[in-house]
Parts: C-alpha cells; sequence; structure tokens
C-alpha cells in the first residue's frame, strides 16, 4: 500500500483520538506541539484580514478557523474525510466559513499563484517526497506570499528512534531520510508513516526553488506544561522546526 493510503486509512482510525489529546483552542495558531509555542509567541502569519489562506494537513482545522476569524478567506485540505469531519463541525460551531478539501496534499487542484499565505502544521513529515510539495506551495503563493510550517526536527526523530521506541538503527541517525514506520499505540492494528530530513534540507530545498528563508525556530514543549519527571528529557531538545519563508520566485542559488 502506497504511503498516503496507509496515512490516510490510520488517520481516519485515529482522528477521535488525536483530536481529544490535543485539544487545541479555534482562537489561536498552535504550531503543531500541545504547550508549545503558539503564532502570539512567534508573530510569523501576521495581519491575514481579507487575505487568502490554504491551510495543508489541516486536521480539524484549529489554525484555518483562528485565521477565519481574524478575516481571512480560508481553504482547509486534509487526506483524512474523519479529520474533515471534525473540522466542518468545528466551523460550523464557530461560525466561521471555510472552503473544505479533501485531497491528498500532493494532488491538490487549487488555482496557482492565488495565496497570500499557505500554513502547514505538524502535517509535512507524512510526506514522501517533500521537494515536489514545497514546489506545489511556492506555485499556490502570489509573488511575496508566505509559506508557514511545523515540520519534524530531525534531531528529535533521531533521539526518538533511539531512546524510546528502539526502531531500526537507521533510523538512529540525524540523516536518516528514509520512512519510519511507528504505531500511536503498541497494541494498535494500524501504522503511520513518516519522514525528516536534516533542517540543512528543508532550507536547500525551500532556497533551490525560490523562497527567501525568513525565520527558522525550534520548538518544543514548553518546561512548565511538563507533569512527569520522565517527561523532563523531552524538554532538552526541539521537536519540531517552524520555517517561514517568502516566495521570491527565482532561486538564491542562481
Ligand atoms: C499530526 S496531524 C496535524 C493536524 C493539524 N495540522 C494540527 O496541528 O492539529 C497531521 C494531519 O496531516 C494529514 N495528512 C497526512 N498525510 C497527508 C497527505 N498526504 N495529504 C493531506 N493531509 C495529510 C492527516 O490526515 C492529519 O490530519
Amino acid at each position: 500500500m502506497s504511503t498516503n493510503k496507509t496515512n490516510k486509512d490510520s488517520w481516519n482510525k485515529h482522528a477521535v483520538r488525536y483530536q481529544k489529546g490535543v485539544n487545541f483552542p479555534f482562537d489561536r495558531v498552535d504550531y503543531g506541539i500541545v504547550n508549545g509555542l503558539t503564532e502570539s509567541d512567534l508573530s510569523l502569519i501576521g495581519n491575514v484580514s481579507g487575505k487568502k489562506v490554504v491551510e495543508l494537513g489541516c486536521g480539524a482545522a484549529n489554525c484555518g478557523i483562528a485565521l477565519a476569524k481574524q478575516g481571512a478567506i480560508v481553504t482547509c485540505v486534509d487526506i483524512s474525510e474523519k479529520q474533515i469531519e471534525f473540522a466542518k463541525e468545528n466551523a460550523t460551531r464557530e461560525n466561521v466559513d471555510i472552503r473544505f478539501i479533501i485531497s491528498d496534499i500532493e494532488e491538490i487542484n487549487l488555482p496557482e499563484a492565488e495565496y497570500d499565505v499557505v500554513i502547514s502544521m505538524a502535517a509535512l513529515g507524512y510526506i514522501e517526497n517533500i521537494e515536489k510539495v514545497f514546489l506545489k506551495i511556492k506555485n499556490l503563493l502570489k509573488d511575496k506570499g508566505l509559506f508557514i510550517g511545523s515540520l519534524p526536527d530531525a534531531i528529535s526523530s533521531c533521539i526518538t528512534s533511539r531512546y524510546l521506541w528502539n526502531d531500526p538503527p537507521e533510523t538512529h541517525s540525524y540523516f536518516y531520510t528514509g520512512a519510519t514506520k511507528w504505531k500511536w499505540e503498541d497494541d494498535d492494528d494500524f501504522e503511520f508513516i513518516t519522514y525528516r530530513h536534516p533542517i540543512s534540507e528543508y532550507i536547500n530545498m525551500l532556497t533551490d526553488i525560490g523562497f527567501y528563508i525568513r525565520k527558522v525556530y525550534e520548538i518544543q514543549e514548553q518546561l512548565e506544561h511538563v507533569e512527569k519527571e520522565e517527561d523532563l528529557f523531552h524538554v532538552l531538545y526541539p521537536n519540531m522546526v517552524v520555517i517561514k519563508a517568502i516566495n521570491i520566485g527565482y532561486p538564491l542559488n542562481a
């Protein structure tokens, strides 16, 4: 089965548990980490009133809804019907009008050079060919449009592969870029397939296709929210890398 079909089926099965677990609010942008830094800490997206925004891998659309409340014209995309079901219910309850599309990010069919902002929180790690998706994102954006995304921080992936999950030895390297197959709970009968890259690779891919990198943050759960002593370890390294990139239309290495 393909990566995307596996992840779609698994997200359909896992959605209820995920939404209960993260419980993100609908009035702020979270960068995909529970108790991590938010848009009010990082100020990456800025004023979106009247701006056209696409959210890729939206889940329950917490971010899309928060931006729609600020006046953005929002399109939310996710591969999982179950996640989109949550997202639609949330948008109705929060009284915002959002266009929802059930689609694989790799297959989205939206107009090019149309959007001011593309966001994607904790979703692009599910994509095997991330370079192709970065190019798709660039093509969706207007000139000087913004891409703001949180992606797996490879340092976190290699530490947890080695010390937490006992994954195969090749995954313990920071430089591993192959697939990692994992289960949310040990006895789940479904699995996810994710990919990560060293931060330098994300930056080089983005700049090579014509993005200017404006900011890079590495974020983790904040110390004050850690409840169990054994979890203190996980505050010592970043969990996600958040990148803000501007579509300047030509490769910086040209
Ligand atoms: C960890 S959740 C993050 C959801 C949301 N952005 C958040 O921060 O809560 C990852 C999301 O990516 C979606 N996803 C995974 N692979 C995808 C793909 N190829 N195309 C579109 N969505 C995908 C999943 O269905 C899931 O909703």
